[in-house]
């Protein structure tokens, strides 16, 4: 994910904000740049890699003395990594730096390219500079900038810099994180997280969405809803560490709770009234299509699995399901007219990379869902959809896994559309996701007490129909990975033919039973479980009291909705019985994040 910082003082601003930046690295990046105003001159550097790099373009230049600067690391969204898309980007006279995602990018672009304005990059941030300078022809530069900002939707944190107001930092901030440090010596600091700023500044504000202001050696102007806020800074803590968790125990914890937000980023931009949208397909006709398989490894491999029943039932397409390392050996046969989709958060499984070749050579029109721009496997793919995941680093794939699914779910239904199917009630839960993903702290609670009775036995069963199938297996996949306990995902109605002669009360029996999905169907299954004595703990919106434990979830209108709710509850049950037994939830034994061996 990118990264903020900026710096107003009289250090050497150049290594100030690298200095920051470092801080921000484990987020992941692509391409980084500066920019450092003083005397009214303004000096920017881009490149694109590591800050190494950046380092080096900007190793003669030196920035003693009153002034300020921004910096940014990017981690490519809109456009690849290069340098004319890294931050900051330039108009005539000011620049810009900024993370998130600007939704209505297009139509601003559109607008200012008809009045003559030429872009340089591919990014959406572009368009803030550019919108920017254009009001600020005609108006005063505070009033430019409010004008720009109002006019913006989506996520942004954002840092802009003009030589024709050579002595003022403006800020803007809305649903992306952007924070204000003070110390003694009377400098300021901003960055997108606390990491930067421990050791430099003893008090900070957080910024409230919908805010934006202004800040100089003198003055500090903050306004939320356009209205003058008093400056309430608090004291910074000390513990670098903690502040990269964002003050959770483990990154995996923090990837659980960061679900409802990137899930958004996921649909930001790509919902126009009751229709998906995606810029990336715009020119292609997907409604041809007669066959889709599927093909990835691990948690990728469920994100596919759980996707086939929805090109199925929503776009009316068959669709398939590979293992990769399967399916490279086997001389599988691949339809003309068929789509070969393949899914990988990092983009470089050497499994799934040759699986994609082998399609690719078979003459299949090949596209990638993956999380990591330039990997080699959207390289390679004819199409790619960017899940939006940010950098995931708890081993155990928490969020790649949701926006995977997610990003999957709007494919499905973007064809659908294509081919006039009816999907009336599927936008209405997409644009619930996020909210059904959110962490309730009593919820969490709850799961950390039940989860004591959940250490031992002699094995667990994740059961489930239809979607909430594969949601098991990866519930299963991911109890196992943090907890080295032996657990299977396994369809529900398939258990009467031979796992229930495992069924005792040391089978732990983790049941998904959704209300809008095969419910009776499931529950007769749990009963036959229970019936066995093996011991259940069932997630439900229907009370259900046979089971020995029962989490309620909440009463959707969508089994999409449901499953990500599950989703988090199976993820938090693995985390918190993994914590018991004392594992390393971030790094698992014998496990790594991605697997370029065979
Ligand atoms: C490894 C990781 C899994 C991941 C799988 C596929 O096994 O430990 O968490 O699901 O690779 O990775 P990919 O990057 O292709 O999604």
């Amino acid at each position: 994910m990118c990264g903020i910082v900026g710096y107003i003082g009289n250090n050497e601003k150049k290594q100030t904000i690298i200095n920051g930046l470092k801080e921000l690295e484990y987020r992941g990046y692509d391409s980084a740049g500066l920019a450092v105003m003083k005397d009214g001159e303004m000096n920017f550097f881009k490149a694109v890699g590591k800050l190494e790099n950046l380092s080096n373009k900007c190793s003669s230049f030196s920035s003693e003395g009153y002034g300020f600067a921004i910096g940014h690391t990017r981690w490519a969204t809109h456009g690849k990594p290069t340098e004319i898309n890294a931050h900051p980007h330039l108009g005539q006279y000011s620049c810009v730096i900024h993370n998130g995602i600007i939704e209505n990018y297009k139509e601003i672009k559109d607008k200012l390219e008809q009045s003559g304005i030429t872009f340089l990059s591919q990014t959406d941030t572009e368009v803030i500079v550019q919108l920017f300078e254009f009001y600020a022809k005609d108006t005063d530069i505070f009033e430019a900038f409010k004008k720009t900002i109002d006019e913006l939707r989506g996520a942004f944190a954002i840092l802009l810099i003009t030589k024709k107001d050579p002595n003022r930092v403006f800020f803007a901030k809305n649903a992306a994180p952007l924070i204000i440090g003070k110390n003694q010596e009377n400098e300021i600091y901003f960055a997108s997280g606390d990491a930067p700023l421990i050791g430099l500044c003893e008090e900070v504000i957080y910024l409230e969405d919908l805010s934006l202001g202004y800040a100089s050696k003198e003055e500090l102007a903050i306004f939320e809803n356009h209205k003058l806020k008093q400056n309430s800074f608090t004291k910074l803590s000390g513990d670098k560490a903690f502040a990269k968790k964002d003050g959770f125990r483990f990154f995996m914890e923090k990837e659980i709770y960061e679900q409802s937000r990137v899930m958004s980023e996921v649909l930001m931009g790509r919902i126009n009234g009751d229709e998906v949208v995606f810029d990336e397909l715009e020119n292609e006709d997907l409604s041809t299509i007669e066959e889709i398989t599927l093909c990835a490894c691990g948690t990728s491999y469920h994100a596919a699995m759980a996707s086939a029943y929805l090109f199925e039932r929503l776009a009316k397409i068959k669709a398939k399901v590979e293992i990769a390392s399967e399916f490279r050996y086997r001389d599988a046969v691949i339809k003309p007219n068929s789509l070969f989709i393949v899914i990988s958060q990092s983009g470089e499984t050497a499994d799934t990379l040759e699986a994609l070749k082998i399609a690719k050579e078979q003459g299949a029109k090949t596209f990638a869902i993956c999380n990591v721009d330039n990997s080699n496997i959207v390289r390679l793919a004819h199409l790619s959809l960017l899940t939006r995941a940010g950098i995931e680093k708890g081993v155990a794939s928490t969020k790649a896994f949701a926006t995977q699914v997610l990003t999957l779910w709007m494919l499905a239904i973007f064809i659908a559309q294509k081919k006039k199917l009816d999907i009336s009630t599927e936008i209405k839960a997409l644009l619930h996701t996020p909210n059904c993903v959110k962490v309730n702290a009593k919820l969490h609670e709850k799961i950390h007490r039940l989860s004591k009775r959940y250490l031992d036995g002699h094995g667990f069963f994740f059961i489930g129909r239809d979607v909430f199938y594969p949601l098991a297996l990866e519930g299963a996949l991911k109890l196992k990975e943090l907890s080295y306990l032996h657990a299977e995902g396994y369809p529900a109605g398939e258990m009467k033919h031979g796992p229930i002669a495992l069924a005792d009360s040391k089978l732990y029996t983790i049941a998904l039973m959704p209300k809008n999905m095969l419910y009776e169907k499931t529950k007769s299954n749990v009963e036959e479980l229970i019936a066995r004595d093996s011991t259940v703990l069932s997630i439900s919106p229907l009370e259900f009291d046979l089971s020995d434990d029962f989490i309620k979830t909440n009463e959707q209108s969508h089994y999409m909705c449901e499953f990500f709710e599950m989703m988090v509850i199976t993820q938090l049950l693995a985390m918190e019985i993994s914590i018991r037994l004392g594992n390393d939830v971030d790094m698992p034994r014998n496990l790594a994040k991605s697997v370029t061996v065979e």
